[in-house]
């Protein structure tokens, strides 16, 4: 049976249901001709019947229209319940999607034109996106729509990808201009949809720097509840995603939907409630501060939406997000592969160092087993702080007199790959690029260059400068055996303007500079395969599931502390898995709060993520430097289950002292167990930790951690005893394998 089912209720009125595992999506045309919303949630039968639940009547002030004895002789354009809203033609709500005309009006109104249905998924042109590697893993809906203003020429195409076997809808809308004027673009969302009540609550993940993707919810309530990052960056501040949540759901159970958009650059979402109490959800690229010109014949794309359903609550929902980022988002080689532990010397030296200091890191790490060693900042141009150099992508010869090349070589020699750092994007006022080419960076001419960390944003909308960075970072990457590149991004853009572009195009800078960004991460992929890339924007800033199509794994946070990591990893791992998710044993005092845990606790929290260690290994005494052995034996036994189990998260650390969470192989046949407390309480016991996810019948020993045996049935139904927490920052860790 096929995924896509049209139905043809009426001549011209098609009706469209997309099958997912457990949930149907469908709309289908409205007598108007305008394609409305119908369902999104539990499954739902095709049957033609269910055309007539598209209509909505009208309330009072509702714009209508009459067409002689037409079959919809009165319809509220602004009560139907929208697929892809538009502007100026009777909807007040707001928009996905709005056009100024050659003759400086303004609006749209978009009639169903024709549909097709595609095997698998058509790449997004210049964009990251979800894919299919075979043609049954999915079936792609494309819906054209027409504005029906004479002349216009405006064609949209909504695109709908149903994968199998998933309940996921990868969403997005192509603008096309088949007029003979050129218009503009002023909004262009990537997907919409009016829910036909708003009894939900809405999940964001909203943050700061160090302090990123803290989860908040909120029931949703009359008017607009909006995210948004202008920042050019999907940013630390905001994310961008959103879910809606029945408001009794919670990590097992209750309807959850969500919203995820693949894109790094602004983005606005979230939901706005109407005068009826329905609930429109939106999101896609922030409308402020972006215009589109568009010529005759010219087109634009949005990135993709994905739109994800479970009905088992944020668990399920996350699940959901989880297998398709780790199996249909990420891409490469290093998509399926167990990835190195690592070792950073950022916080271990910061700018700091020489070859001999880092290859006697290297090679105290190497004693440990750890299989990667990580150059970061500092090793260019004449970079001894954050104020130089950005641009000047040479070697430092007085800090690393015999090269970069001879750095990897000795750390080769101590048994480890090697990794570097870079910042593509930024160019340092005080760096030789800028001399050459003080206008490469985004600017507004007469107005002064506002500097974060002393810094300029380059402009990548321009190729040229595109073109230039990737000549050097590549040259590096070809004459030194590097097997790594952490990828860090460490201001948001201001003066948004291109010396490159005409005037009617300076609208479209934000974008384009993201699609440069996406341009040099294309050319670099296909150039290296092989190298594995860490994401990073001063920690998480980042960390979307644009920049993960091509960075496998990012830095969850520059918060190395492992209590306040709790949070930040609990929240990232609402929608991304944890094998995508960087996280480090640092030293203590920590560098950003002070606080001291023990080693076994950073361990066992940064055990959460790809593992990796970011402090001077050669200061550690002799308990801590077993323990860190310890440590990479146990992220090597069980980093599988990184890259293939099911995380369930057993307690939220913002709701309490604890922290929980369990990974589960597909086979039911191992699990880790996290607890971490953080502040202790006089007089208290915890209640045992209930676990998910295993054989009821099956019998698990733990292999590695406090010692027990239990059958599956008693882990879930009575949980794991907790007794043994009662300090502060004291955490315990099971490794569970089923025996015969
Ligand atoms: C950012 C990153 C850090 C480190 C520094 C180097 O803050 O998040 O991990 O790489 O830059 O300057």
């Amino acid at each position: 049976m096929s995924l896509v089912t049209v139905l043809s209720p009426a001549p011209g009125q098609p009706l469209f249901f997309l099958r997912g595992a457990a949930s149907t999506y469908a709309c289908g045309v409205h007598p108007s001709g305008l394609l409305c919303h119908l369902h999104w949630g539990g499954p739902l039968a095709p049957d033609a019947s269910l055309a007539e639940r598209l209509e909505s009547g009208a309330a009072a002030f509702s714009p209508e229209r009459r067409r002689g004895a037409a079959l919809w002789p009165k319809t509220g354009y602004d009560t139907l319940r929208y697929e892809y809203p538009t502007a100026n033609t009777g909807d007040f709500r707001e928009p996905a999607v709005d056009v100024r005309h050659a003759d400086g009006t303004h609006g749209l109104r978009l009639i169903y034109a024709g549909h097709r249905v595609l095997p698998g998924k058509p790449a997004l042109p210049g964009l990251p996106a979800t894919y299919a590697e075979a043609p049954a893993e999915a079936e792609t809906l494309e819906v054209d729509l027409r504005d029906e203003r004479e002349n216009s020429g405006i064609l949209v195409t909504l695109s709908y990808t149903v994968f199998a076997d998933r309940d996921v809808i990868a969403r997005s809308a192509r603008i096309t201009n088949r007029g003979s004027a050129p218009i503009t673009l002023t909004r262009a969302l990537s997907a919409a949809l009016d829910l036909p009540h708003h009894r939900h609550d809405l999940l964001t993940l909203p943050g700061a720097w160090a302090r990123e993707r803290w989860v908040e919810r909120a029931a949703l309530r009359s008017g607009a509840q909006w995210i948004g990052s202008r920042r050019g960056a999907s940013s630390h501040q905001s994310h961008p995603f959103f879910a809606l949540l029945a408001p009794q759901a919670d990590e097992t159970q209750g309807e959850a939907r969500g919203f995820s958009l693949v894109y790094s650059g602004n983005h606005h979402g979230g939901a706005e409630v109407d005068q009826l109490f329905r609930a429109r959800a939106l999101l896609g690229i922030h409308p402020d501060g972006f215009e589109w010109h568009l010529a005759p014949g010219e087109s634009f794309q949005t990135p993709e939406v994905v739109l994800a359903f479970s009905a088992a609550g944020l668990g399920g929902l996350s699940g959901q997000y989880h297998r398709l980022y780790r199996e249909r988002l990420v891409r490469g080689p290093w998509r399926d592969r167990e990835r190195p532990i690592l070792i950073n010397n950022w916080e271990a030296t910061y700018f700091d160092f020489t070859a001999e200091k880092l290859a006697a890191i290297a090679r105290t790490a190497g004693a440990l087993g750890i299989e990667l060693f990580v150059l970061d900042d500092g090793w260019f141009g004449k970079r001894n702080d954050d104020t130089t150099s950005l641009g000047d992508w040479f070697v430092d010869r007085k800090k690393l007199p015999e090269g970069v090349a001879d750095v990897g070589r000795r750390i080769e020699a101590e048994g480890l790959r090697f990794g570097l750092w870079f910042e593509p994007e930024m160019i340092s006022p005080d760096s030789e690029l800028y001399r050459a080419h003080p206008d490469w960076c985004l600017h507004v001419p007469g107005r002064a260059r506002t500097e974060g960390r002393h810094q300029l944003v380059l402009d990548f909308s321009r190729p040229e400068v595109v073109d230039a960075i990737y000549t050097q970072v590549a040259k590096i990457l070809r004459e030194a055996p590097i097997g790594y590149v952490k990828w860090d991004m460490n201001r948001h853009l201001t003066e948004v303007g291109s010396a490159a572009l005409p005037p009617e195009r300076q609208g479209e800078v934000f974008h384009r500079h993201i699609l440069g960004v996406y341009a040099f991460a294309e050319r670099l992929v296909r150039e290296f395969p092989e190298l594995l890339i860490e994401g990073c924007s001063g920690g998480g800033g980042r960390y979307d599931p644009g920049m993960l199509h091509y960075t496998p794994q990012f830095w969850c946070s520059d918060n190395t502390d492992a209590i306040a990591r709790l949070r930040i990893q609990h929240g990232t791992s609402l929608v991304y898995p944890p094998c995508t998710m960087g996280a480090h044993v640092s030293a203590v005092p920590n560098h950003q709060l002070h606080r001291s845990t023990s080693m076994g606790t950073r361990g066992r929290v940064a055990l959460a993520g790809q593992f990796g260690f970011e402090l001077d290994l050669t200061k550690l005494d002799e308990a801590d430097l077993a323990e860190a052995k310890d440590l990479v034996e146990q992220a090597k036994r069980t980093r599988h289950l990184l890259r293939h189990g099911d995380l369930h998260r057993l307690a939220d650390p913002a709701s309490g002292n604890l922290a929980a969470w369990m990974l589960v192989s597909p086979e039911r046949d191992e699990a880790v167990v996290t607890a971490v407390l953080a502040l202790a309480e006089p007089n208290w016991r915890f209640a045992p930790l209930h676990l998910r996810g295993l054989d009821p019948t099956a019998r698990y020993r733990c292999v590695h951690g406090p010692e027990g045996e239990w059958t599956g049935d008693v882990l879930m139904e009575l949980g794991l005893p907790l007794d043994a927490l009662s300090q502060d920052f004291q955490s315990l860790r099971w490794h569970l394998r089923r025996i015969a």
